[in-house]
């Protein structure tokens, strides 16, 4: 294991995730939610707090995340939750985007 925990992994370009969409991807085992708002990505983690919902089938709505099981939200930007049922915040990662590739930490 590296020091460097500030190391990148490309997980997707930036063509594969039309605005307003989320697409689920594996980074070292962990589901991550990779959401694209605006000319911006955010990266979250694909499990509600609220009971373990997929947050990746949800829906996007502007920057906040809707799961899909009992329709809690959150801000993708800062992984807060927004409404009831969740009241727990989700985990967000690092996104760099270099020549229309997705990298995240
Ligand atoms: S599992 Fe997400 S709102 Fe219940």
């Amino acid at each position: 294991m590296t020091e460097h925990a500030t190391e990148y992994a490309k997980i997707a370009e930036t063509k594969d995730i039309p605005d307003g969409e989320v697409k689920v991807y594996d980074l070292n085992g962990a589901a991550i939610a990779l959401c694209h708002v605006g000319d911006k990505f955010y990266a979250v983690q694909d499990l509600c707090t609220h009971d373990g919902g997929p947050l990746g089938e949800g829906e996007l709505v502007g920057s906040q995340i809707e799961c899909p099981r009992h329709g809690a939200r959150f801000d993708v930007k800062t992984g807060k939750a927004m409404c009831l049922p969740a009241v727990i915040d989700i985990p967000t990662y690092e996104v760099e985007v270099r020549g229309g590739e997705i990298f995240v930490k």
